[in-house]
C-alpha cells in the first residue's frame, strides 16, 4: 500500500467517539511496552505519529490513525501494566473488551509479542479470546533486531507452544527498527480489507 496520507484522528474512551462509518479497522493489541505505537509508525513510514515511550501505559484510550481515507489502525491500550489500580485496569478490559465484541469495522486483530520473552499470562487470555471467538487475528512478534536471527525459530516456538497457537494463525516477525516484516504485515492487512 502506498502511504499517501496518516493521520492521527481521536482519542477514544467511549463508543460514541469511535468514527462513523464503514471504512475497515485493524486492531493493534499486546501489553504495555511491546512495541504497539512504534510497529504503527513503522508501517506508515511515520516516525512519530503514533506517540511512543519508554514507560508502559502511556495508551490508555483507543488511538484512531486514518490510512489514505481507506483503513484505520487503532492503538489498544497496553495491557498488563503491573503499577496501574486495579479500577483503572477493570475499566481497560471493559473498554478493549467492548471494542473487540461489539466493532463491525474490525477486520484483522495483530496480537503483539515481544519476541524474547515467554507470553505472559494476560498474553494467553487474549489469544484464547481471539481463537474462541474464531477472530480474525495474527501474532506479530515484535523486536526483533534485539536478538540474532538464528534465534528467532527457538523463540518463535516458545510463543506457539505458551500460546498454543493454531496452525492458521499467521506469525510475523517484526523490528520496528530495521522495518523487518513491514511488507508481510501490509499483505495481510491487504487479504482483510483489500487495500
Ligand atoms: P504502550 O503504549 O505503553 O502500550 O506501549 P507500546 O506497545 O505502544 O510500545 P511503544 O511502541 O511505545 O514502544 C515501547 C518501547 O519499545 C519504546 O522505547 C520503543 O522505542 C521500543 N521499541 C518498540 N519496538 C521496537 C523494536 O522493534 N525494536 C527495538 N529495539 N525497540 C523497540
Ligand atoms: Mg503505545
Amino acid at each position: 500500500m502506498i502511504i499517501k496520507d496518516a493521520k492521527f484522528i481521536i482519542s477514544a474512551v467511549k463508543p460514541h467517539q469511535y468514527p462513523e462509518g464503514d471504512l475497515p479497522e485493524i486492531a493493534l493489541a499486546g501489553r504495555s511496552n511491546v512495541g504497539k505505537s512504534s510497529l504503527i509508525n513503522r508501517l506508515l513510514g511515520r516516525r512519530n505519529l503514533a506517540r511512543t515511550s519508554g514507560t508502559p501505559g502511556k495508551t490508555q484510550q483507543l488511538n484512531y490513525y486514518l490510512i489514505n481515507e481507506d483503513l484505520y489502525f487503532v492503538d489498544l491500550p497496553g495491557y498488563g501494566f503491573a503499577r496501574v489500580p486495579k479500577d483503572v485496569k477493570a475499566q481497560w478490559g471493559k473498554m478493549i473488551g467492548g471494542y473487540l465484541d461489539n466493532r463491525e469495522n474490525l477486520k484483522l486483530s495483530l496480537q503483539l509479542i515481544d519476541i524474547r520473552h515467554a507470553p505472559s499470562k494476560e498474553d494467553v487470555e487474549m489469544y484464547q479470546y481471539f481463537a474462541h471467538y474464531n477472530r480474525p487475528h495474527a501474532i506479530i512478534a515484535t523486536k526483533a533486531d534485539k536478538i540474532a536471527r538464528g534465534q528467532y525459530q527457538k523463540h518463535l516456538k516458545v510463543i506457539r507452544e505458551t500460546l498454543q497457537v493454531l496452525p492458521n494463525t499467521p506469525m510475523i516477525i517484526t523490528s520496528a527498527d530495521s522495518g523487518l516484516g513491514r511488507q508481510e504485515v501490509w499483505n495481510l492487512i491487504a487479504k482483510y480489507t483489500g487495500f
